[in-house]
């Protein structure tokens, strides 16, 4: 098993580029909507909380934010939403919005308010963190920060619980003093900022670990390019033997969870991915099949001849990363704790279909997805594929 520092230097997970999570957050021009620039209204039916709070959302206008804000405000609390004003101005106009920079740093704007929660969904960075617990320590009961997976540093072990092993804060200094970008440093940079929220909050901090999350609104198109793809129909090309593990989590799924960790005043870690059982890749491209009915062939091509063919994993072919001993467990992560504090999934037809209604939604020039392979790049190697094994 290699150590973190090689891990953070090289390997197949690093190579991904990004970090989960990367895409809708820092130095991103911001989320799109739906066409009529609506959040991700769930249906109704939600009963209102027997004790309202007062929770602050760090960010809240991308991806993540929208359902938790949806969510919150259906279960009767009152929502306030801390950002610059730059991404998705226009949702929300009925809740109050504070407006600050966390890279100045600036948090004038929360001067003389209290909270009985706050989310931080906006901090990739851990400074960012350090400068908002310092803040808000005396002002809010509770401080839940939306970390990531990727804070675990060992992605080897298949079924790994929180208490696997995670970036250290030596990981995060050296990641600090390399000058790392983002994607190399993003989980050295969770870990430290999980660190801070415990150090600032005690038992009064949550730390929710997602892996990818999908859903309607995504910008990062990581999902949303299989129910896309598998509506276009034809012959679609799926990576390895479709026996690979993958997980995911549906944003709305993961919004609902976060606000009753902070209703019933939950502490501690909780990794946050699905499904509950675990979900091959033949599974997954299965279940988004079923809500289209589109023609559609599936050819699985065996990994090392994409490796040959230079295909990216993860990026050009998402919500899969190559198969290795360092990355068996990067799908296959344990969230039991989570379940049982009430994490619970929706099915996996539900998310297919309303996130290819939501893309459908969008005007065409914002419709052109940042991952998944270049259709012709996929039609050359289907076709190089097929005569090898003809
Ligand atoms: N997507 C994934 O698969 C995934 C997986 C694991 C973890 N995560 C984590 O999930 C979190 C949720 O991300 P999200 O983008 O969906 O959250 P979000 O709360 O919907 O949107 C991000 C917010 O951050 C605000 N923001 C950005 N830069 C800011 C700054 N300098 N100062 C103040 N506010 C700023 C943005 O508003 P303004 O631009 O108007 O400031 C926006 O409201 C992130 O921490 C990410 O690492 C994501």
């Amino acid at each position: 098993m290699s150590t973190r520092r090689e891990f953070l230097a090289g390997s197949a997970l690093a190579g991904l580029g990004v970090g989960l999570g990367s895409f809708s957050t820092i130095g991103c021009g911001g989320g799109q909507g739906n066409a009529e620039g609506e959040p991700n209204a769930e249906a109704g039916g939600i009963s209102p909380a027997e004790n309202p709070l007062r929770i602050l959302i760090l960010g809240g206008t991308a991806f993540l934010g929208p359902a938790q804000v949806d969510y919150a405000l259906a279960r009767g609390h009152e929502v306030t939403l801390f950002n610059r004003g730059r991404t998705n101005p226009h949702l929300f106009p009925d809740v109050e919005k504070l407006i600050g920079d966390r890279a100045e740093p600036d948090y004038s704007a929360l001067e003389g308010h209290e909270w009985d929660a706050v989310i931080d969904n906006s901090a990739n960075v851990a400074s960012w963190l350090d400068d908002a617990t310092q803040v808000l320590q005396d002002r809010a009961g509770r401080y839940l920060f939306v970390s990531s997976i990727s804070a675990h540093s060992d992605n080897s072990t298949v079924g790994q619980t929180e208490d696997g092993p995670v970036f250290s804060e030596e990981d995060y200094n050296d990641a600090v003093a390399s000058g790392a970008g983002l994607g190399a440093a993003f989980g050295p940079n969770k870990a430290q900022a999980e660190r801070l929220t415990f150090r600032a909050f005690g038992d009064r901090g949550i730390v929710v670990r997602p892996g990818l999350i999908v859903g309607p609104m995504d910008n990062s198109g990581r999902f949303t390019y299989w129910p896309v793809r598998i509506d276009r129909g034809g012959e679609v090309l799926a990576p390895g033997d479709g026996n690979d593990l993958t997980q995911i989590v549906d944003v709305r799924d993961l919004s609902k969870f976060m606000v009753h960790l902070v209703e019933q005043e939950q502490s501690g870690t909780f990794n946050a991915t699905g499904p509950e059982s675990p979900m091959t890749m033949a599974e997954m491209l299965a279940g988004i099949r079923s809500v289209t009915s589109t023609p559609v062939t599936i050819t699985w091509v065996h990994a090392d001849f994409l490796r040959e063919h230079e295909v990216g994993g993860w990026m050009e072919m998402p919500c899969w990363v190559y198969p290795s001993p360092e990355t068996a467990g990067f799908s296959a992560y344990d969230c039991t704790k989570a379940i049982n504090a009430g994490l619970a999934f929706r099915p996996l037809a539900e998310t297919a279909r309303d996130t290819l209604a939501w893309w459908k939604s969008l005007p065409e020039e914002q419709q052109a997805l940042r991952t998944g392979i270049d259709p012709e790049k996929e039609a050359n190697i289907l076709r190089v594929w097929s005569e090898r094994s003809a």
